[in-house]
């Protein structure tokens, strides 16, 4: 293997910078030609290609976004963009790929490889830490702690007006952001797809505060939450309990930007090294991931399709915490 290129895709992540900064250093410290693949597949299929240097990488390990930029391309989900992709490759010479995304680049790059057999690692860039064979991704600490320093100046006015706050974290299906944001945060209660908390067990324990003379809550709920999104859960929570004064927080895109944390950057590095000297020991078509400090490769189906279960003592903790 001679040429390899490096795409980030789907949504941005804080280290996706410093992912791609390993793959660039690492392939030109082995001898490798590398080429930036701009714009996910989408600039895969326009052929959007240029080779990088190591001063190609200088100076953007600390940014947040992606100096590859990133989009969900719909036309790589057609056989026609896919060929076209392949064409684009073949014409540059492009013998490996390195992916750095979650779920959707996982998936395509899992069907490219079976149609046009290129090989293909990848390395876990999302905020929303829902992807099997890595304990954290690439982006993840860093959101949480974006979230959390926004929960704690919601806090400071929840307090000041004795109010309830709602506030909503990202993480698609998944209440791994919201894990540490309500345990972080002093949350009183928290609210995941992947436990049941019914509007029934939210006023009960809003009372239960109220009668023990708490004046200000803070409830955090994963965008994913079953009960309904974060406006919906509020309007219902005050029909029952009117006299609390509420508000709707939602924390949106702020925390898939920003600086990268120490963590972040780090895995982001080490991953990054993984994917091109796996890509050269003939992996292909799996994710990189670090699981319980060890380095591990997992297939891509399994990334996707096998679900990475939250600690239920986690739920447990908060309500705990929060007595
Ligand atoms: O996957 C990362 C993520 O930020 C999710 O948490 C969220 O559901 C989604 O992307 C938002 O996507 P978009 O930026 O396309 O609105």
């Amino acid at each position: 293997m001679k040429k390899i290129g490096v795409f980030t895709s789907g949504g941005d992540a804080p280290g996706m910078n410093a992912c791609i900064r390993a793959v660039v250093r690492a392939s030109i410290y082995h001898g490798l030609e590398i080429y930036g693949i701009q714009r996910g597949y989408n600039g895969m299929i326009n052929g959007e290609i240029f080779q990088m240097q190591s001063t190609s990488v200088s100076n953007i390990i600390q940014k947040g976004g992606t100096i590859l930029k990133s989009a969900r391309s719909k036309e790589f989900m057609t056989k026609e963009g896919r060929k076209q992709a392949y064409e684009q490759l073949q014409k540059h010479g492009i013998e490996g790929l390195v992916a750095i995304g979650g779920n959707g680049t996982f998936t395509g790059a899992s069907i490219f490889y079976e149609e046009y057999g290129i090989p293909t690692l990848g390395a876990p860039g999302t905020i929303d830490n829902d992807l099997y064979g890595t304990d954290y991704t690439i982006g993840y600490d860093t959101a949480v702690n974006t979230a959390l320093d926004a929960i704690d100046k919601i806090r400071d006015t929840a307090d000041s007006h004795e109010r309830l706050f709602f506030v909503e974290v990202m993480g698609r299906d998944s209440g791994y952001i919201a894990i540490p944001c309500a345990i972080g945060g002093g949350a009183e209660i928290v609210m995941i797809p992947e436990a049941l908390t019914s509007i029934e067990a939210v006023t009960a324990s809003l009372t239960q505060g109220r009668n023990k003379n708490k004046t200000s809550f803070v409830i955090v709920i994963a965008e994913g939450e079953k009960e309904g999104n974060s406006t919906v859960i509020a309007r219902q929570v005050s029909e029952v309990l009117p006299h609390l004064d509420s508000r709707v927080t939602i924390l949106g895109h702020v925390q898939r930007g920003g600086k990268p944390t120490a963590s972040d950057r780090m895995l982001a590095s080490q991953l990054g090294i993984a994917c091109v000297e796996g890509l050269m020991a003939g992996r292909t078509n799996e994710m990189a991931g670090i699981v319980n400090s060890e380095l591990v490769f997992t297939p891509f189906i399994d990334t996707i399709t096998k679900k990475k279960m939250i600690n239920p003592n986690y739920t447990r903790m908060v309500d705990i915490l929060s007595v």
